[in-house]
């Protein structure tokens, strides 16, 4: 497995691979590595002859409040993680290589980033965008892995690949829970054990919506505040969103009819953590 620091290096071992005639898997991550990433990695390895992985908190997706500065970091043990998966390339730049003094280009999905996490995180769908476009860019991939847990990302960055003619195809993977619900997050970390305890309520509500789903409920309101009853019933809770949003728009929908995305952000503490169920073709995923 070669680490590859920066941007000429990685330029080069790319051209190679290219010349080479090989597929490229490739996996974008900011590090801290869970089972839901080596879902992606394992993706990548078995789809492609080579499977790339970056590391890198990219600040531009953080906002001036959020927790750019503590988000946990760990290197050598994702290296090693890694390294186990059979990866060819971990691409670890620094700040400097991404943005270099004088850096002034972004990449805006106009109206699906203002939406969900983009009301409450204003930028941060940009600084995604972005830098993920950037990443294509220097590694060139055939595929690209993005874990489900983070839908609108999904959509978002389908849509960008789409507007911009990108020859790329973006690859969702399943959602990946502990055994008692909890979505998989670098940043569940930060719970207490109450609160850890106290987050399964939003898998919980997930569950919830499933029962009403398959009970024929299609009433977006009424699925909506039950959600939010449950949720909110746990008193170390602190709604940001719960919505029901079509798939492709992510407009809020009055009736669960075509796809549908049921989002949700919620505050432990001072944790943020989403979760999300998806309603395609009439099946449930979450
Ligand atoms: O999902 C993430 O971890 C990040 O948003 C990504 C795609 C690596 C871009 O920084």
């Amino acid at each position: 497995m070669e680490i590859i620091t920066t941007v000429p290096e990685l330029q080069e071992r790319i051209m190679n691979w290219e010349k080479a005639g090989k597929t490229i898997g490739f996996v974008p991550t900011m590090g801290y590595l869970h089972e839901g990433h080596l879902s992606l990695v394992r993706g990548a390895r078995r789809g492609n002859d080579i499977a790339a992985v970056s590391i890198f908190v990219n600040p531009k997706q953080f906002g001036p409040a959020e927790d750019y500065n503590v988000y946990p970091r760990d290197f050598n043990r994702d290296a090693a993680l890694l390294e186990k998966e059979g990866v060819d390339l971990i691409f670890y730049p620094s700040v400097n290589d991404m943005y270099p003094a004088g850096y002034k280009t972004y990449v805006k999905v106009e109206d699906l980033e203002n939406k969900l996490c983009g009301s409450s995180r204003p930028g941060h769908f940009r600084g995604v965008c972005t830098v993920v476009l950037k990443l294509f860019n220097l590694i060139r991939p055939d595929e690209a892995y993005f874990g489900w847990k983070d839908a609108q990302q999904v959509i978002i960055l389908k849509k960008m690949v789409e507007d911009l003619n990108l020859p790329i195809k973006i690859r969702p993977m399943p959602l990946i829970r502990e055994k008692d619900g909890l979505a998989l997050s670098s940043r569940n970390i930060y719970l207490n054990q109450q609160e850890r305890k106290a987050a399964l309520v939003l898998y919980r509500s997930l569950e919830l919506v499933e029962s009403l789903i398959k009970d024929g409920e299609r009433r977006a309101a009424k699925i909506r505040q039950q959600m939010i009853d449950l949720i909110s019933a746990e008193p170390l809770t602190r709604i940001d969103y719960v919505e029901i949003v079509d798939f492709q728009t992510l407009d809020p929908l009055e009736a669960i009819e075509g796809d549908a995305l049921v989002a949700l952000a919620v505050y432990l503490g001072r944790t943020r953590l989403i979760d999300n169920l998806r309603f395609i073709s009439g099946v449930i995923e979450k």
